[in-house]
């Protein structure tokens, strides 16, 4: 059987034996110790003037983010499509709605004309939706100059899903920064891992803090168990922290490895019919977490369910995009607006493998298997 390679698996060659074990030996094992506080301090320099706050998931970060942000029973909250479920299930959790955004086709993420007009719809319905989750996929931030003016000018909040783009930017403004909250997740297939893990980022000091005091059951700091609030056992645990802490310091080559495993496959799928990919935009960096391309089946003659199976045959993981959140049966209900460029997306595209240690004869054994297919 030839070697299997992942789609995206961990790497850990920094210092998270040491950081762990640290925990361990000083007994710091649960939501405090000097490494949540450390990993917290190194991802705040890095974002400059921004509060952070580490959860045990992206998704209870989203969480978090929506609550802070008063949405609540009933409410409306816009959402991009083109997703993982994560995105939008936080909305429910709230007993809000969730109402979905088709993407374009630039960054593949919130389309700011349809954003525009589902708003104004809504408010023509006599609801103005309380906030607009965005989404920067693949690590490729979102339109934010026109969505931001959007969000300015009918003052709905933005919660910044940025959980497969830490260290990507725009201009150099980091995403996680753009929206009232931002998230990342740690996750672990994503660019840095804690196992499963996440953090919160805002301005807003206080929201953070508060964040901290409802991810530990909203405990009062009191002699006995006092509780004014419902809350979460959301906070990350000292340990988590100690992988993120190691995982962090490597950010940057992380990076660079991963967007070297995409301009590789950029170079070897050059003159293949039929291909095509997402290219940053001037100013745009993404930190290219999963090397996504799509399959033009009328050039290529072949579909991105055949390269799936072929690849499978070999004992190579690959996955489709996300499937929009308006084609999954629990959605069906929800509200969409949009034309078709999610489901377009879906249909044609592939994420390849792109783990930061995947080698380039690895990657050539991959683009071989799609060569055969030609013929
Ligand atoms: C776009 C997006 N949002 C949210 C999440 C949720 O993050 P987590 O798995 O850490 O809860 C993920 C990843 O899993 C994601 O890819």
């Amino acid at each position: 059987m030839l070697n299997p390679i992942p789609l995206s698996t961990p790497v850990f060659d920094g210092n998270e034996n040491d950081f762990v074990l640290q925990a361990l030996g000083s007994n710091q094992i649960s939501t405090a110790g000097n490494n949540i506080t450390n990993f917290e301090e190194e991802i705040k320099k890095r974002l400059g003037n921004y509060h952070v706050a580490v959860k045990n998931s992206g998704t209870s970060a989203i969480h978090l983010a929506l609550r802070l942000l008063g949405v609540g029973f009933g409410d409306e909250v816009l959402c991009q499509s083109f997703t993982f479920c994560a995105s939008a299930n936080p909305i429910i959790y709230l007993g809000a709605k969730p109402i979905f955004v088709d993407s374009e086709s630039t960054t593949w993420n919130i389309c700011p004309e349809i954003l525009e007009e589902a708003i104004r719809d809504r408010i023509n319905k006599g609801t103005k939706p309380k906030a607009i989750v965005v989404v920067d996929l693949f690590g490729m931030p979102a339109k934010f100059d026109e969505i931001l003016k959007i969000s300015q000018k009918y003052e709905i909040p933005i919660v910044e899903d940025a959980a497969e783009a830490l260290g990507s930017s725009i201009h150099g403004k980091p995403c996680g920064t753009f929206g009232d909250f931002g998230v990342f997740s740690f996750n672990g297939n994503k660019i840095i891992t804690t196992g499963s893990g996440g953090a919160l980022i805002s301005s807003d000091a206080d929201a953070i803090e508060r964040s901290k005091y409802l991810s530990v059951q909203a405990r009062e700091n009191f002699k006995y168990y006092v509780h004014k609030d419902i809350g979460y056992n959301y906070r990350m645990n000292n340990m988590s922290a100690g992988i993120g802490l190691a995982q962090f310091f490597n950010l940057d080559k992380k990076i660079a490895l991963r967007r070297k495993v995409f301009e590789n496959y950029q170079n070897l799928l050059a003159d293949f019919e039929g291909f095509s990919t997402i290219l940053e935009p001037d100013g745009y960096f993404s930190n290219r977490w999963l090397s996504t391309f799509l399959v033009n089946e009328s050039q290529s003659g072949f579909s991105n369910e055949a390269i799936r199976l072929a690849l499978l045959k070999e004992n190579i993981e690959t996955r489709y995009l996300w499937n929009p959140l308006q084609l999954q049966p629990i959605f069906k209900e929800i509200e969409f607006y949009g034309g078709g460029c999610s489901e377009e997306l879906f249909n044609k595209g592939i994420c390849l493998p792109s783990s930061e240690n995947l080698s380039y004869g690895d990657q050539e054994r991959i683009i071989g298997v799609i060569r055969k297919l030609y013929s």
